[in-house]
């Protein structure tokens, strides 16, 4: 019997390519920061038996009804949101991706941003870059206090969690707002739930740290923003569309809030252009929330291995459910 065929969307490390390629024949993307055109992806997607998949990648309902052979899509991302898992259910092809490992490298990068964006480090940085520094003045580049601040933290899953728990080392009051109540967290982290008005209203600090759905798709938008205090810093790591950008622009134009931490883009990526980028208030990454080494080494062996289950008929360790 044939090996079966597996494609790439992205050049990965040989010892990832080896787990594959022990029970697959392997076809690779041959770019590491730029992904395939469409057109592959689709033709890719019409003669694979799996498909290595990232969040740039739109793997959508027209492409999968053309991919015949597709029994496993796996990305190495725990957002979804890029595939059409209810299309992908109804062709018999199994998703997965890869939960958890991320999050505490991902909530230390929400928390690098809630800093950096408070005591505004690009600024400091580019003054010193500009050789624009004159001296040492009084209230020169005065950002805004960490400790003992109110940290509001939309969607209390596992990052959420985790975020939380950065800001009691802070000595922050952490308030959230999640779907459900999560008394065992309230109680391990001494977060207390209010209602998203209360929370938007009173902190000093909002994550947002929800999955991206048709529910939550610009659930930050012009009214939220017009709620939060003027001096409120808004940090997003989760998925851009979750906050309407226009607004956000407007909130921080006309004063609205104070700042934005940004490692996420309605449309990535996102160029120098983009008014958001104007704003000395915004500090933007790009997209590299679960970006250690380790932790990204940890998702492309989990990736693999998600591809070898799925295409030997077994359990999938984090299978899409729906
Ligand atoms: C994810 O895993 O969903 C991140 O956004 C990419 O690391």
């Amino acid at each position: 019997m044939s090996k079966p065929y597996v494609f790439l969307t992205r050049k990965l490390p040989d010892d990832i390519v080896n787990i594959l390629e022990t029970e697959c024949v392997v076809s690779m993307w041959e770019k590491e920061e730029t992904p395939p055109p469409t057109s592959r992806l689709e033709e890719e997607c019409r003669k694979a038996d799996a498909v290595f998949c990232n969040v740039s990648d739109t793997i959508d309902a027209s492409m999968l009804e053309q991919a015949k052979q597709l029994k496993v899509i796996a990305t190495m991302a725990v957002g979804y949101n890029n595939i059409d898992v209810k299309a992908a259910r109804n062709r018999n092809i199994r998703v997965a991706h890869t939960p958890d490992v991320l999050s505490e490298t991902t909530a230390d990068l929400t928390f690098t941003l809630l800093m950096a964006t408070a005591r505004r480090i690009p600024e400091g940085i580019d003054v010193i870059r500009n050789n624009e520094w004159g001296a040492w003045a009084p209230f020169f580049l005065t950002g805004k206090d960490i400790h003992h601040a109110r940290l509001g933290v939309i969607g209390m899953g596992r990052i959420g969690e985790l975020v939380a728990k950065r800001g009691i080392g802070f000595d922050m009051d952490i308030v959230y707002h999640n779907r459900s109540r999560k008394p065992q967290t309230e109680k391990a982290i001494g977060a207390s739930y209010v209602d998203m008005d209360e929370l938007l209203k009173t902190s000093d600090y909002i994550c947002v740290q929800t999955p991206y759905t048709e529910e939550t798709h610009h659930l930050i938008n012009r009214q939220a923003f017009q709620k939060m205090k003027n001096s409120a810093i808004f940090i997003n790591t989760s998925r851009g569309a979750i906050v309407d950008e226009n607004a956000l622009y407007e909130a921080l134009k006309n004063g609205e809030i104070q700042g934005a931490g940004l490692d996420v883009f309605e449309n990535e990526p996102i160029r120098a252009d983009h008014p958001l980028m104007s704003l000395p208030g915004v500090t933007a990454l790009p997209h590299i929330g679960s970006a250690s080494k380790q932790t990204r080494w940890k998702m492309a062996e989990m990736t693999a291995n998600h591809i070898l289950q799925g295409l030997r008929g077994e359990k999938i360790d984090h299978e899409v459910q729906l």
